[in-house]
């Protein structure tokens, strides 16, 4: 569901930014601005799907059906491609670098993937969190895979941590300079309610984040704190515990951060604790919201969350 969400989201966005284009004239160098990080995201929506499937592996590490997968497969070496009609495979979800193969016991296991496509498109390339470019997100996870399963051709035990730290070639990031950080959380606000408002122009928000749209238009102190609110209950989940962690984090951050060089120092001083999560009022607190809307977030956020629950009537 969420990476559906988040290639649905994604292409919107850039829709948002035409529209917007039209629509208004002074906020013209935002909006371009705008554009240029969303033809990156775009190009981005399968690596997405790929890494938010890996993260959630991730999380189930030590799961014992995993743990039992995979030691059928060791027992189980022969392997058939997967037969569409009669698919063992259909609900094994496989994490990035795996693909689900069918044992000779006929159960479907998550198996390192075989090959991956040749590119030689550069935009494909992935800078790994030990600062290493990978040809593509696929090269870096089936890696990962090898390593993790103990296989020829793990170049490095390290590499079982392997992970995407962001979306192109490795480079000397360039420094996110005090007065560009100082300005990041309005510009984040900003982007966030433009991607709000058309994502409700479209009618692809719940009738819930529609209303708080609707209030965000009508009432200038709602403005921001709505979207903000509405990021942050949607980057939370599932499952829903209120806290972002910084896996949660990834869809915002891998996209931007060679665009916008200070979206890691941003998203640190969204965890003043550094305990991984980042609450709802730590969130708006880093987005620079007033003191008074950060104090009536949590129950807003809530709020939307119980009605969810229901099923709700469009108006
Ligand atoms: C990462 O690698 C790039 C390119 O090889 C290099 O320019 C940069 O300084 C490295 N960054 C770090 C933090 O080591």
């Amino acid at each position: 569901m969420k990476q559906q969400w988040f290639v649905v989201v994604l292409l919107l966005v850039a829709a948002a930014a035409a529209t917007e284009k039209q629509k208004s004239d002074k906020k013209h160098n935002k909006i371009s601005e705008i554009e240029k990080k969303l033809d990156a995201l775009l190009e981005l929506e399968a690596e997405l799907e790929n890494e938010i499937i890996d993260a959630a592996k991730d999380e189930e590490e030590g799961d014992a059906e995993e743990e039992e997968a995979q030691d059928m497969q060791r027992e189980d070496p022969k392997i058939y491609q997967i037969d569409v009609q009669e698919d063992p495979c259909a609900g094994v979800p496989c994490p990035a670098g795996r693909s689900c193969v069918v044992t000779m016991s006929g159960k479907g296991a998550c198996q390192c993937v075989t090959a991956c496509e040749e590119e030689t498109d550069p935009r494909r390339r992935v800078c790994s969190n030990h600062n290493e470019t990978w040809m593509t997100d696929c090269d870096l996870h089936r890696q990962r895979c090898l390593c993790e399963d103990g296989l020829a051709g793990c170049q490095d035990d390290k590499y079982k941590h392997l992970h995407i730290d962001y979306y192109g070639q490795c480079q000397q990031l360039p420094e996110c300079e005090p007065e560009d950080l100082a300005d990041f959380p309005r510009r984040m606000r900003e982007w966030l309610f433009s991607v709000m408002r058309d994502m409700a122009d479209r009618h692809i928000l719940s009738a819930h984040y529609e209303k708080l749209e609707r209030e965000a238009e009508d009432d200038e102190t709602q403005k921001w704190s709505n979207a903000v609110v509405w990021k942050w209950c949607d980057l939370d989940g599932p499952p829903k515990d209120k806290v972002v962690s910084r896996h949660e984090l990834f869809p915002l951050r891998a996209p931007l951060l060679t665009l916008e060089h200070c979206i890691a120092p941003f998203l640190d001083s969204c965890d003043p604790n550094d305990d991984h999560k980042i609450t709802l009022k730590e969130w708006g607190v880093c987005l620079k919201l007033d003191e008074e809307d950060v104090a009536d977030m949590d129950d807003l956020c809530e709020d939307i969350r119980d009605q969810e629950a229901k099923p709700v009537k469009k108006i």
